[in-house]
């Protein structure tokens, strides 16, 4: 970090709107407030950005599914998100939405302006999608049976008329770019993959969309709805004013900032070391941005996802243990760069030990001895007693150069390490110079002063350190000590006298272990639905259905339905219609040729004019849907 930085420009990736934010997705704005604190601590005019992503076929599908508008449903979640970020103590200077007009007006001028330049054309085309990621992948990046490589869900086959933006043309200028700028992409890890994605040869990214509505409209061609990352990634530079009236935010922290930090999780790499540097390029916006790029928080069990029902919410920890343990836990567990792990043990284990015993105790103790021996009275000594008085004092002043150079370079968990030394070293310091003996000879009275001294000092100087990453256990410290948290009182002996409170409450109070993990079971328990089965039928009653497989020979989508495909189906020798509610999950093209199980006798009925005869079956959960497939040829009989 340059010592002269003036300013500093901090963004979380804005948030899907499709869904509600756990403690993995948090670990980015939290971490982002930890360095957007950390930077006003320093005196840097900073800037601290965060947001929501709300356009695309995700949210268009969860709306219709709620029965309610995109719109309703945006407004919801980002409500829901902008109140749980206050709740986390986050200290964001705005809340930028991808459905605001002061975003959506920005990006329309914004592609109009590639599309003028030539950086974006219009072509077609025909690939696979997955309305998840909202990404197309072409054949050798699917993964087994043409699911996603990102989130391993079933894509679609999408044939459309779509404008595409030249990643070719910028592809050796970026190599430069990031061979130039080795800071770029940190940790080194992401940047080597980019460097080997890009010259694995770029593919123009198609950047419109056209079977869907939910987005932001192609001025020059409303058919056509602009694709979700160059509508998201936009967000960056329209939040400060880009391409407006009032662009002093823009010029200030953007052009001419000193420092611009976007903060995301490995998975989205690829659309901002790519995509975004190349959009810049096409606009003619100086790159001057840092990608600090991290892993991702697990569980015991893998990925946290709602179908394994692993899911932590920030807020189920925050309220039961408290915002600075759920902060110290996220912030201190994860290196830059790679993955961690959540589980609660391991949370009651850090929360026990790093929290209550080593930090909260060291509190706790000091302010009841200089209670106890100096009626709360500290004042400087004027020599050292002890051989680790001055190891005390150096190890403050190098735990302080440590944390500027860890916390400045994004790297947390090292400065959190050294600081949590100290805390260490205070406490054998205490053991070490047993004031409870030094008490006893009032010859030593001025020993044991400069011993209250030393452990004051060393607090005060924590309190500081540790403000942004649990900001009220540092206030609370700051006032039992009759201290501020001021960066240009870091350092020891800066205080010549002070009076501490007379008694204090303790910061972190012990969990009981056991029953902490008892507790959580038993809740998980009482909030598990037990299975509820349809009423028991005899073999006899299974009996009367005509199972078989069927091959499916055309399939077509109802018009006036969203739901329906009618299908043209083989079963034997006899040839079928089949309507069927699965048009949300399959394409027609995606059917023809599968083989699929039919009930065959079931009583024809007419459905939207159209005349069915059979059923096909399928499994289903809330959001998604397969049909049952088998390998046989048709007319086998299932039973
Ligand atoms: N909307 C896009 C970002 C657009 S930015 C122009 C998006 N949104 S997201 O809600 O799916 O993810 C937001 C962030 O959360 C990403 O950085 C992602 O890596 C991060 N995380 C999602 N799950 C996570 C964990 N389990 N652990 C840590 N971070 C994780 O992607």
């Amino acid at each position: 970090m340059s010592e002269n930085k003036k300013t500093c420009y901090v963004t979380t990736p804005i948030y899907y709107a499709s869904g509600n934010v756990h403690i993995g997705n948090s670990y980015s704005t939290i971490v982002c407030d930890c360095f957007a604190r950390y930077n006003r601590l320093k005196g840097v005019d900073t800037f601290y950005l965060t947001g929501m992503d709300e356009h695309g076929l995700k949210i268009e599908e969860a709306a219709k599914k709620q029965g309610i508008t995109p719109q309703e449903l945006v407004d919801k979640v980002a409500g829901e998100t902008k109140a749980l970020w206050k709740n986390l103590n986050i200290t964001n200077d705005d809340f930028i939405r991808t459905s605001e007009k002061r975003h959506s007006e920005k990006v329309q001028r914004i592609f109009e302006k590639m599309l003028a330049n030539g950086d974006i054309y219009l072509g077609s085309y025909e690939g696979d999608y997955c309305v998840s990621c909202e990404a197309y992948f072409t054949k050798t990046q699917l993964g087994e049976g043409g699911t996603c490589p990102d989130c391993g869900k079933p894509t679609r086959k999408v044939k459309e008329e779509a404008y595409f933006l030249n990643l070719k043309k910028y592809s050796d200028r970026l190599l430069d770019f990031i061979e130039t700028h080795p800071d770029f992409i940190q940790p080194e890890s992401r940047k080597n993959e980019v460097v080997s994605f890009i010259k694995s040869g770029l593919e123009d990214l198609c950047v419109s969309r056209t079977s869907f509505t939910w987005g932001i409209q192609v001025p020059s061609n409303p058919k056509h709805v602009i694709y979700v990352w160059i509508d998201a990634l936009s967000n960056y530079i329209t939040a400060l004013g880009y391409d407006s009236e009032d662009d002093a935010k823009y010029q200030k922290y953007w052009v001419n900032g000193d420092e611009v930090v976007h903060v995301i999780g490995k998975d989205i790499l690829r659309f901002h070391a790519i995509y975004w540097p190349i959009m810049l390029m096409a606009l003619d916006v100086p790159i001057n941005f840092k990608l600090y790029v991290h892993g991702w928080y697990l569980m015991k069990d893998g990925k946290m996802s709602k179908s394994r029902g692993n899911m932590v919410y920030p807020m189920d920890v925050a309220s039961k243990y408290g915002l600075d343990a759920l902060r110290y836990y996220l912030i201190s567990q994860m290196p830059l760069g790679n993955d961690a792990l959540f589980t609660y043990d391991r949370f009651f284990e850090k929360f026990n030990t790093n929290l209550a015993n080593d930090l909260g105790n060291l509190v706790s103790r000091t302010i009841s001895m200089i209670n106890k021996y100096f009626l709360g009275e500290v004042k400087k000594p004027t020599k050292d007693y002890f051989s680790f008085d001055k190891e005390l004092e150096d190890l403050t002043e190098e735990t302080i150069n440590k944390y500027h150079e860890a916390f400045s370079a994004f790297r947390f968990q090292n400065g959190i390490i050294s600081v949590w030394e100290l805390i260490g070293r205070a406490n054998k310091y205490i053991d070490e110079t047993e004031p409870w003996v030094l008490a006893k000879d009032p010859e030593k009275r001025d020993a044991l002063n400069s011993v209250m001294y030393h452990l004051y000092e060393v607090i005060r100087n924590v309190a500081m350190m540790i403000n942004p990453v649990m900001p009220d256990a540092s206030s609370k410290i700051a006032t039992y000590l009759n201290t501020n948290i001021d960066f240009s009182l870091l350092g020891y002996g800066k205080i010549e006298s002070n009076k501490v409170v007379e008694k204090c409450d303790a910061l972190f109070k012990r969990l009981d272990i056991e029953a902490e993990l008892k507790a959580l079971d038993a809740a998980k328990e009482a909030s598990e639905v037990k299975e509820v089965f349809k009423d028991e039928i005899t073999i006899e009653d299974f009996a009367k259905l005509d199972l078989r497989v069927g091959e499916v020979l055309e399939a077509r989508k109802l018009e006036k339905s969203d739901k329906l495909l009618v299908l043209k189906i083989k079963i034997g020798n006899s040839v079928r219609q089949v309507v069927s509610g699965i048009s949300k999950f399959y394409e027609p093209s995606e059917m023809v040729g599968k083989h699929v199980v039919v009930v065959a006798n079931l009583k024809s009925a007419m459905l939207r004019g159209e005349k069915s005869e059979g059923m096909i079956l399928a499994a289903s959960t809330d959001d998604k849907l397969e049909v049952i497939e088998v390998k046989l040829p048709s007319g086998s009989k299932v039973s």
